[in-house]
């Protein structure tokens, strides 16, 4: 069983695996089966879900919301957490897409992700990605506003850099509960940009996206892809795991800053798999062996 755990101190608990929905559309499911799924995760004690106002066409957050509307006691047991920020260029009038953060985008994007979720409060809502032109008084005064109003209980961020954080963080009464961004093996920009730093000073916990890549390490052949999954597969004989995934999940774990992973799989023995890997636990020397070969060199 999956436990809960403080995103910051004294702040709002979550699932230490959440469930991720941004593919959900891929699953092919119809209501029930949805439902089935939701329920198979919450059993497990998965019961933080992450969705975003632009997932998926039909939204994800629609389709959710529908079949959460055939079992509405389950809200109650759930922490649902949803994004804002983004603009698509489709169902907008927009030519491009853009980020937006001021007032009147942030209410406008809440309301809407209210109700498609059928709920009516957010537990935790974040913002998508930096915007550049982010006023930080604005986006203060409107987190105060739809608190105020009950409609979102906590906030985050996600994919900012450490001085997008401070900057936000500068102008709120409360701790930013979280920064969501990209660790995986693949990709080791969030262990070298201070971001992980920050999270661990703050003792705020990130949350991770994209653990295996988005399936890219198991599918594509670069060269650091095939050094990855040799590494990982030695290191997997080594801590008696039963998948590579289970050895990432074991890899990001072991990061001081403490991330929350999200699950990107709809597949239930997926899901189970990476609850499995919690019991797993590798040494300094097996986690800079998957490090080396990601970089393609040694440490200095
Ligand atoms: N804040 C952000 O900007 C941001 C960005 C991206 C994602 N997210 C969040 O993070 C969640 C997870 O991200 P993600 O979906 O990219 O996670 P991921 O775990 O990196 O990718 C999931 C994909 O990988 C495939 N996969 C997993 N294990 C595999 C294996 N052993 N072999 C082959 N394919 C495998 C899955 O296929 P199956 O479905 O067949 O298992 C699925 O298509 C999202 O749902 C979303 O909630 C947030």
């Amino acid at each position: 069983m999956v436990n809960k755990v403080e995103l910051v101190a004294n702040g709002i608990k979550v699932s230490e695996l959440v469930q991720g929905y941004y593919r959900m559309t891929d699953w092919e499911v119809d209501r029930q089966s949805l439902l089935s799924f939701i329920k198979a995760h919450m059993d497990l004690g998965i019961t933080s879900i992450d969705h975003a106002h632009v997932y998926g066409d039909p939204a994800c957050e629609e389709v959710f919301g529908n079949a959460l509307k055939l079992q509405p006691s389950l809200r109650q047991d759930m922490q649902l957490i949803t994004k804002f920020g983004i603009i698509q260029a489709q169902h907008t009038q927009s030519v491009t897409a853009h980020y937006n953060s001021d007032n009147a985008s942030i209410m406008a994007s809440v309301d809407s992700s209210l109700k498609r979720l059928q709920t009516d409060y957010i537990d935790i809502l974040l913002m998508h990605r930096p915007d550049l032109l982010m006023d930080a008084d604005e986006v203060a005064d409107t987190f105060k506003t739809l608190q105020k109003q009950g409609k979102v209980r906590h906030f985050g961020v996600s994919n900012f850099t450490v001085a997008q954080f401070e900057l936000l963080q500068s102008r709120l009464e409360q701790p930013l509960v979280t920064n969501q961004i990209e660790i995986n093996p693949v990709n080791l920009e969030s262990l070298e940009d201070g971001t992980l730093e920050q999270a661990q000073r703050l003792r705020a916990r990130p949350m991770a996206w994209s653990l295996m890549a988005g399936g890219r390490m198991f599918k594509e052949n670069t060269d650091k892809n095939f050094r990855l999954r040799t590494v990982l597969t030695e290191v997997m004989d080594e801590i008696n795991a039963q998948s590579m995934d289970q050895v990432v999940y074991a890899w990001v774990r072991k990061l001081p800053a403490k991330p929350v992973a999200i699950i990107g799989s709809g597949k239930i023995d997926r899901v189970q798999s990476a609850v499995d890997s919690l019991a797993f636990n590798m040494t300094h020397e097996q986690w800079y062996r998957i490090w080396v070969a990601s970089k393609g060199h040694g440490v200095a």
